[in-house]
């Protein structure tokens, strides 16, 4: 074969020979990056798949079967076909495929979540050992708002905002929006310790000048649940008023009268006076300009700036 590579199927063999190592190399990458991961919810029933799957010729028998979690407990194990004892925990609410393996829990628990190993023995040898992640989901109640005014002034109302929601799992993020415009909660997070579930509790103050709508979401693992409150500006106190027209009318007037009396008074005081001065200097300068030998353009000008 090798001393003949133009041979058309020797070329066939070697493609194949080469998509072969190909497919494997992908298969054993594939395995490597992706860990299986099975998603359950609290009192559901959820399928942890094994790796290996007893051939119809043969039966449990012929094999060891420990189905684990952490390395540590025992879920469900079997020994020539008989149940070993396993962990109370997992009593009753476990169940194997006697073919493909497959490990059955229900009802779910908070606890159940994590990481279990199927290990496969057939006469003492280790046919598989493979990893499954369980991610255990509670749902969170519906957020629920509450708003209480803390203060503010004519043109807005503070309140201290409160949202929460309770006994999910895992712990969860919490996030709001004002009218689409996404707000901070000042947020808090308790743990109950018997049921591993999570409260968690939001806190704003805001100033509500307007109509606005709250909106509180509570997200864990993929799942949301929201709500929205509105908020009104109670504060919409009577606006400092406005001085009544008549006193601008009546103030207008006493303005336009004085002025007008002023006016009056000046025009038929003040003329004579200013007249009687303005005459004299303009005769002094008039004299001045006599005094002089005529320059032509300097003189006019002159006489122009004195007179006025
Ligand atoms: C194993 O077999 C059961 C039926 O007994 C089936 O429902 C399940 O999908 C199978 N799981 C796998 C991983 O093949
Ligand atoms: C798993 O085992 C490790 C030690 O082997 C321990 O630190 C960890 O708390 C255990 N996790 C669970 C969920 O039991
Ligand atoms: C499992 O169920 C059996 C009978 O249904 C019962 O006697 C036993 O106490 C149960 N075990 C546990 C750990 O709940
Ligand atoms: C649930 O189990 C998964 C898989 O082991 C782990 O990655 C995750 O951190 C666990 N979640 C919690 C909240 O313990
Ligand atoms: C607010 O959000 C809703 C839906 O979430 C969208 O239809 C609407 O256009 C948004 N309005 C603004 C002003 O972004
Ligand atoms: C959040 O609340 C805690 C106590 O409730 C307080 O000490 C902290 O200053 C608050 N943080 C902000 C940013 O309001
Ligand atoms: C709200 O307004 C008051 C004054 O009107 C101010 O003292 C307070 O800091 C404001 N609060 C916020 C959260 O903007
Ligand atoms: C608040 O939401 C309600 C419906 O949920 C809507 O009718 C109302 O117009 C919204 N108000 C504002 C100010 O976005």
């Amino acid at each position: 074969m090798m001393w003949l590579p133009t041979s058309p199927s020797a070329l066939a063999l070697r493609t194949w020979l080469g998509l072969g190592l190909f497919v494997l190399l992908c298969l054993g990458m594939g395995q490597a990056l992706e860990k299986k991961a099975v998603n359950g919810k609290v009192g559901g029933k959820v399928s942890l798949p094994c790796c290996h799957e007893i051939p119809s010729s043969e039966s449990l028998q012929k094999y060891r079967v420990y189905w684990q979690k952490n390395i540590t407990d025992v879920v469900l194990a079997y020994s020539e076909g008989n149940m070993i004892p396993n962990h109370k925990r997992y009593r009753n609410r476990t169940e194997m495929d006697p073919w493909n393996l497959t490990l059955w829990i229900s009802p779910v628990e908070i606890l159940d979540n994590g990481s279990y190993q199927c290990v496969v023995q057939r006469n003492s040898v280790v046919v598989c050992d493979e990893s499954v992640s369980l991610f255990v989901t509670a749902d969170f109640s519906k957020p629920s708002i509450t708003a209480e005014v803390s203060g503010g002034s004519c043109e807005s109302t503070e309140m201290v905002v409160t949202c929460s929601s309770h006994g999910g799992f895992p712990r969860p993020t919490i996030s709001g929006a004002l009218n689409n415009v996404s707000v901070e909660w000042n947020a808090s997070w308790v743990s109950e310790p018997s049921l591993r579930t999570y409260s968690v509790t939001g806190k704003l103050v805001l100033n509500v000048t307007k109509d606005v709508n709250i909106t509180c979401s509570v997200e864990y693992s993929g799942f949301a649940t929201s709500t929205s409150l509105p908020l009104k500006n109670i504060n919409d106190c009577v606006v400092p008023p406005v001085p009544p027209p008549y006193n601008v009318i009546i103030a207008s007037i006493i303005i336009v009268i004085t002025f007008i009396l002023a006016i009056t008074l000046t025009a038929r005081y003040l003329p004579r006076y200013v007249c009687s001065r303005c005459c004299k200097s303009q005769d002094s300068v008039e004299e001045g300009v006599k005094g002089y030998t005529k320059p032509p353009m300097s003189s006019k000008g002159t006489a122009e700036t004195s007179s006025v």
